[in-house]
C-alpha cells in the first residue's frame, strides 16, 4: 500500500477474525520493528510474541484489552541497553521502543491485518505474569490479528486537530 494511503485509512482494530495468522506475515511485521531506527543505534527494543491460546489466556488474565484477538505483541524494552542522555540522564528506551511498535503497527496495517496500540495494562503484574527481568520495561500491547468482517474505526477515529492547532512556529 502507498503510504499516504497507508497512514490515513490505518485505524485502531478492535474486532478479530479467530483465524491465526500466518507465521510468515508475524515474521514480516517483526522485521519492520528491527529496521526501527533507535538512539545511538542500540536497539533495546525487545518483542515478546503470544500467538497461543495459552498466550492470551495469560495476557486476559493481566491486562482487559486483549480484544479477543488470535496473538498479540508486547513491545519492550532492556533498560540496561537503552541510551541515556548525558545532559539530565533521560532514558531513552521508551522512545526507542514506540518507534518500533509504530513501525509494527503500521506494517501490521500494510499486511491487511489489524491491531489496537494498547498502552492501559498494569505493568508489574504484566512482567510477573510472563517472567520479564527487572530490567525489561514493557511500553505498548497489540492484540493483533485478521480483522473481522464488521471491524470499523471507532467513532473518535476521525477527530484529529487541524494542523494550526499542533503545529508552533519559531517559538511557544
Ligand atoms: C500510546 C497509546 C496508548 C493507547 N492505549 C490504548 C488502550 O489502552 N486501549 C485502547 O482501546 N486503545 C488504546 N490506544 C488507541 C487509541 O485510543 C487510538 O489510536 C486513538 O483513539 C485514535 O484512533 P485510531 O487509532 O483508530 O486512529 C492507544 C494508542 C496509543 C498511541
Amino acid at each position: 500500500m502507498e503510504f499516504r494511503e497507508l497512514i490515513r485509512e490505518r485505524y485502531s482494530v478492535r474486532q478479530f477474525d479467530p483465524r491465526p495468522v500466518e507465521p510468515e506475515l508475524v515474521d514480516k511485521v517483526l522485521e519492520a520493528g528491527r529496521l526501527a531506527p533507535t538512539a545511538v543505534n542500540y536497539q533495546p527494543q525487545r518483542v515478546l510474541v503470544l500467538d497461543t491460546a495459552e498466550d492470551m489466556a495469560k495476557l486476559a488474565g493481566c491486562n482487559k484489552y486483549t480484544l479477543h484477538a488470535p496473538m498479540a505483541l508486547v513491545v519492550c524494552y532492556d533498560r540496561t541497553v537503552s541510551w541515556k542522555r548525558s545532559y539530565d540522564g533521560h532514558d531513552m528506551g521508551e522512545v526507542d521502543a514506540a518507534i518500533v511498535a509504530t513501525h509494527l503497527m503500521l506494517a501490521i496495517h500494510d499486511l491487511e491485518l489489524g491491531a489496537t496500540w494498547v498502552g492501559y495494562f498494569d505493568p508489574e503484574t504484566l512482567k510477573s505474569t510472563f517472567c520479564m527481568p527487572d530490567s525489561i520495561v514493557p511500553v505498548a500491547i497489540f492484540p493483533m490479528g485478521y480483522p473481522a468482517a464488521g471491524a470499523k474505526p471507532a467513532g473518535h477515529h476521525d477527530k484529529r486537530l487541524d494542523l494550526a492547532q499542533t503545529t508552533v512556529r519559531h517559538s511557544f
